[in-house]
């Protein structure tokens, strides 16, 4: 990435009219409303991806209504380096912008070497948000979430962290990735009573993969707690992408990721029936990935990825058709 490029760059003024087309679901009971669709950097927002098309896609995103951007410590590559770019971003065309925009990070996986870079314990959660406030140059994140469970740190104290992190002002509500229903319960419970608004369980969630459906999703409803979907393109299986192939600038053709060429051709049957159902729908694949999400009532919003300003573009079009027939949901759950 070339920091001081500024080639084919004019000043960013948002489009007036970006509130007229997004959805805006609330979040469980609480008072936070997210975009239906939201956008996730974690990957091609690194030092090793061109921040010209990240600019890109980020100003395209809030133009078409995304006001829900999601980050990590450890996305990039290299680690820290997606928040790094983002607060660069962000300094130059977001920062008027900012009470409109609902920023996320988390900690859990490994980020700095030795004992507290890593996993639930409060020496790292702590170390991690100022780290990541730091990157992005902002003062607070709007949400900040445990990133997976950690067996060997009591939840007790990772909840105590995310809730000491609120009451310094450095993060406005708290959400927890990965987890478990039971774990999920119990950390709703520490939660609550700790005052502290826990709103976002951020699950992989998506036809191929809904594991969420067995008991997950119940466990949030029961808790007031909203859910976010993550990967609910299966990282660009459901998409018209791979229907004739893997394309070289594809992630699964990019070994930095946790799609491989394997996947997609153990999937290609199952891409190519769901294709064609979507075809009939009037719809690219992704469109109805996503509009399938959209269509249960749990999802508070489909995070996803986008290489892009292009596929992003192309992903938001799913809002125009949220409805299935039970022929397509046959289908579709026959193909899942
Ligand atoms: N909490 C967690 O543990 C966790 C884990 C994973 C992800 N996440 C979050 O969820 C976000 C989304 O995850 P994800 O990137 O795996 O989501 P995804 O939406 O399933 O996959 C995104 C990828 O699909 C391809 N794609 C997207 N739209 C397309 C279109 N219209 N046509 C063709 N290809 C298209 C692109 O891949 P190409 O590069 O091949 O073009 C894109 O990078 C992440 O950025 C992150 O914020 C969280």
């Amino acid at each position: 990435m070339k920091i001081n490029d500024k080639s084919g760059v004019i000043n960013y003024v948002a489009d007036s009219e970006r509130y007229n087309t997004m959805t805006y679901n609330r979040c469980g009971k609480s008072g936070v409303l997210l975009p239906a669709i939201s956008l996730g950097l974690w990957h091609n927002f690194g030092f090793v991806d061109n921040q010209n098309n990240a600019r890109e896609i980020l100003r395209t995103a809030f133009d078409l209504g995304i006001t829900h951007f999601d980050l990590a410590n450890n996305y990039g590559p290299p680690y820290g380096s997606a928040e790094e770019n983002f607060g660069m971003l962000y300094k130059k065309d977001f920062k008027p912008y900012r009470d409109e925009l609902f920023i996320a990070s988390k900690a859990g996986y490994d980020m700095w070497p030795g004992p507290y870079g890593n996993l639930g314990s409060r020496k790292y959660i702590m170390a991690s948000i100022d780290q990541s406030l730091k990157r992005m140059g902002l003062d607070y994140v709007d949400i900040f979430y445990h990133h997976r469970p950690d067996p060997d740190t009591p939840l007790e104290e990772t909840m105590v962290a995310l809730a000491d992190i609120v009451r310094q002002g450095k993060a406005l509500y708290v959400g927890i990735s990965n987890y478990q229903p039971k774990e999920t319960a119990e950390a709703a419970a520490l939660l609550k009573e700790l005052r502290v608004p826990f709103v976002l369980h951020q699950a992989r969630y998506s036809i191929f993969d809904r594991w969420v459906e067995d008991g997950l999703l119940n466990t949030l409803e029961n808790n007031g707690v909203g859910c976010i979907a993550f990967s609910p393109l299966a990282q660009g299986m459901l998409t018209n992408k791979y229907v004739n192939g893997i394309p070289e600038d594809s992630r699964a053709a990019k070994n930095l990721t946790y799609l491989d060429r394997e996947q997609v051709e153990n999937n290609l049957h199952k891409i190519k029936n769901l294709a064609a159902v979507a075809e009939k729908r009037g719809q690219k694949l992704s469109q109805m990935a996503i509009a399938w999400l959209l269509n249960r009532p749990a999802i508070t919003s489909v995070l996803v990825g986008a290489s892009s300003a292009k596929q992003l573009i192309e992903n938001v079009k799913a809002l125009d058709n949220l409805v299935f027939s039970e022929e397509e949901k046959k289908i579709i759950n026959a193909n899942s």
